[in-house]
């Protein structure tokens, strides 16, 4: 996993928005994974800022959101929609038709659930997934338990969620207890993942992701199993991780080489 820490909140919503950004300049028609929270709101602030001021192009994008609260319908302002409407969709250039998120009111949940899965394998899968990480450590609504191999389907959510996002609704009796919610199973098969945590509450969460061991109880484990992760955290997150000085010389290295720094020696050096 790659890991790079920015000073401060601000710092990973920039960052992370030039990775989004580097590769729907590369591939305009992409497919990018969504995911609301306060964590990414900084990210999309952003990408809407690229937009108008650089001409960043959404228009051939394809997007699905990981999840949404089973119960609310699209017009609630808590509901996942509403929030992706608000912090990204109403703002940039994106075709309504290609933006995916889960739909909380579905009559059939199994039978919707597979259809969800079946859309992102006919547009081709998930080209980069922006995640967030629950303080429990999980990644969309998988809850600690949940099977590594899990694909979308409905989930009950903790207590400990239950509480961290009574402060959208106004208390926690408002918080819905059911979600519709990608698989760990199906965050795995994105081509790339961008994990994004700041905040001191994220803290343990992230260092047990990172360097700890691979387990059901922390679903953003399963993320060392992943090929092509990188993380993007403010200090605050990444307070407990044992090995921030090595991050951080890879980080350095990384750049050398990018700057040709370390480029093979010229010939008679
Ligand atoms: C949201 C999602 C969740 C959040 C996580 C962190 O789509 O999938 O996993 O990313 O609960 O939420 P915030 O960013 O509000 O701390």
């Amino acid at each position: 996993m790659r890991v790079i820490v920015e000073k401060d909140k601000d710092g990973v919503g920039r960052r992370a928005a030039q990775f989004v950004a580097a590769l729907v300049r590369k591939r305009p028609n992409c497919v990018l994974g969504l995911a609301t929270g306060s964590t990414p709101v900084g990210m999309y602030g952003e990408l809407i800022r690229m937009h108008r001021e650089e001409g960043l192009d959404f228009s051939r994008i394809v997007t699905f959101n990981l999840d949404e609260y089973v119960g609310l319908s699209s017009s609630h302002p808590q509901s996942y929609r509403y929030f992706m409407q608000q912090n990204l969709f109403d703002h940039i250039n994106v075709d309504a038709r290609d933006t995916h998120v889960p739909d909380g009111r579905a009559l059939d949940f199994e039978a919707y659930c597979e259809q969800y899965e079946r859309l992102i394998k006919e547009e081709g899968g998930i080209d980069l997934q922006v995640l967030g990480i629950g303080s429990d450590g999980h990644i969309a609504f998988n809850e600690p338990g949940s099977s590594l191999g899990s694909r979308t389907r409905l989930k009950t959510l903790t207590h400990e969620t239950v509480r961290d996002n009574a402060r959208f609704f106004g208390g926690e009796e408002e918080v819905p207890r059911l979600a519709i919610t990608m698989g760990v199973g199906t965050i795995l098969e994105s081509r790339q993942c961008l994990l994004l945590a700041s905040g001191a509450s994220k803290a343990k969460a992230i260092r047990d992701t990172i360097e700890g061991p691979i387990t059901a109880q922390v679903t953003a484990s399963a993320l060392q199993l992943h090929r092509d992760v990188i993380a993007v955290l403010d200090e605050e997150a990444a307070r407990l991780l044992e090995r921030r000085d090595y991050y951080l010389q890879v980080e350095r290295a990384q750049s050398a080489l990018q700057s040709g720094e370390l480029g093979a020696p010229t010939e008679g050096s």
